[in-house]
């Protein structure tokens, strides 16, 4: 039997994504006994901590964001945790470092398998890993070691492609592992099996019978505390490059020959290389960027991003962005993708909507607001789960059609814990599976695609557009989908009575 004893190096251990996500994710695992018996996890950062002080740290960060329930276990847990501090360009402190984890693991008798997840400021992708090929942690000689990074993978395609070139000099493909917690959704992997584990719904699956398909991640929440970040970033770096171009692919890629992680990311490199470049004169007719401003919801006044802590106050960054554009291969030729997301619109959802075409001759008429077409919506959060909207006759005299639904809610099956992204990908990293991982091509290319788009915008050749906080973004994205018969599923003019909140 393999021995997959190890320790869990994260470094950046004394940020908010370790305490919020990591350990509790890994508790989790602990408790469901995912975990092997021989583990340890070793917390790195500059700030100085005990391990005592580290666990105390960790033990709240259970208590508070515990996705499990089930806190019996969490001493034994925490008992597993130390911490040890580091100066990141110093490569002397790797040497003490690399001396620590030689230690817990003789105590401990952990075999030398390493995983390192790098949630540090993304600055340090390139040096961590260089530091620790320096004092030869990078070898697979004596025990597998592999290296998680957090996103963004790069700044755009030039600096994505020296991180590239800096992570390969060091490190093999196989051992990297490019966390986008989209993939690990449940919801997001159930688009695979939906498509390929049910007939009826691949021989629509293509040209022939779809219009469009839309992608829309909506978050109600502004940008919190991270205001410094993500003046650096704005929604296309954010979510569009990463999360987004992910569920596109799942949507749009061929069926693999397999489920290995080969096959399945073999073809979605495919569906990044059909990505049909929006070139630079094509990018005012074909994405829109807005920026919210303050509004007034439920009585309380919500700030404008520019007042947001961090922002600056003449900000250009995007809060929202949306996009149409084309794969261009056999199946998707001539259909549009839209996709938009943004932050402080009316509510946090994140869906795919496959729009099918109108019937040929449509016989009905459709005073209920049925005009011959279907919606399949896969809704990936919250209420996860997935709704057809067809139509059908309302009762009574004539031949009125309107529009119903066909709803499953994963919450309806019973029992079934959804296990939380971190959960689900860290327990793959742990296995050596790297299927839910983005590879290096995908990521350049979503770069490279994305790229005449981030330097268009940042030569401020397109309007800004502002919308009111609590609202489905600016207009004009509107009027990106050009049909008047189809629509996003949430139009920003269909607001309420009061002019904030959407039906939804
Ligand atoms: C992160 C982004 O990657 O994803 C955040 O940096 C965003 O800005 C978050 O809020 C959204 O994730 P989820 O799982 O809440 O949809």
């Amino acid at each position: 039997m393999t021995d997959d004893s190890h320790i869990f190096v994260i470094f950046g251990a004394s940020g908010d994504l370790t305490k919020r996500k990591l350990v509790p994710a890994l508790y989790s695992l602990f408790v469901q006994n995912l975990l092997p018996e021989k583990f340890a996890l070793l917390g790195v950062s500059r700030t100085k901590y005990s391990d005592d002080e580290f666990r105390k740290l960790m033990q709240q960060g259970i208590d508070e964001f515990n996705e499990i329930d089930d806190n019996s276990r969490i001493d034994e847990f925490v008992e597993k945790l130390h911490y040890t501090n580091i100066q990141f360009d110093d490569v002397e402190t790797y040497h003490s470092f690399k001396k620590r984890l030689e230690n817990i693991r003789s105590e401990k008798g952990i075999a030398s398998n390493t995983i390192f997840y790098l949630s540090t400021p993304p600055s340090l992708y390139g040096l961590i890993p260089q530091q620790l090929a320096k004092v030869d942690l990078n070898s697979n000689k004596d025990g597998w070691k592999r290296l998680i990074i957090e996103k963004p993978f790069g700044y755009d395609l030039e600096s994505a492609l020296k991180l590239k070139d800096s992570l390969l000099n060091d490190w093999k493909e196989d051992q990297l592992y490019r966390i986008d917690h989209y993939l690990g959704k449940e919801t997001v992997q159930n688009l695979l099996v939906t498509r390929f584990s049910n007939g009826i719904f691949e021989p629509l699956w293509n040209r022939n019978y779809i219009h469009h398909v839309e992608v829309t991640s909506a978050e109600s929440i502004g940008v919190e505390k991270r205001g410094g970040y993500y003046e650096s970033s704005g929604a296309l770096r954010d979510m569009v490059q990463n999360h987004l171009l992910q569920v596109v692919a799942l949507t749009a890629m061929e069926p693999p020959t397999s489920l290995d992680a080969i096959s399945i990311r073999n073809e979605i490199l495919k569906v990044f290389q059909s990505l049909r470049p929006i070139k630079k004169n094509e990018v005012k007719s074909n994405t829109v960027r807005g920026q919210y401003v303050s509004a007034h919801i439920k009585n309380e006044e919500i700030p404008a991003y520019r007042d947001e802590k961090g922002v600056s106050p003449d900000s250009t960054t995007e809060t929202y962005a949306a996009l149409k554009f084309y794969i261009d291969n056999w199946r998707w030729g001539g259909v549009p993708f839209y996709i938009r997301t943004g932050k402080r619109l009316p509510t946090r959802v994140t869906e795919v909507v496959i729009h099918f075409k109108e019937t040929p001759h449509f016989l009905f008429s459709g005073e209920h607001g049925n005009n011959g077409t279907n919606k399949l919506v896969i809704r990936i959060q919250p209420d996860e789960g997935i709704l057809l909207k067809f139509g059908m006759k309302t009762p009574g005299a004539g031949f009125d059609v309107q529009t119903v639904n066909m709803d499953f809610h994963y919450s309806d099956l019973s029992n079934q814990r959804i296990p939380s992204a971190y959960e689900r990908l860290i327990y793959d990293a742990i296995q050596g599976d790297s299927t839910l991982f983005a590879r290096t091509e995908e990521v350049i290319e979503a770069w490279k695609f994305l790229n005449p788009v981030l330097e268009a915008w940042k030569e401020n050749k397109i309007p800004l557009h502002g919308y009111p906080a609590g609202t489905w973004g600016p207009e004009t994205a509107d009027k990106l989908i050009e049909c008047k018969e189809f629509a996003w599923r949430y139009p920003c003019k269909n607001l309420s009575d009061d002019g904030i909140y959407c039906e939804l």
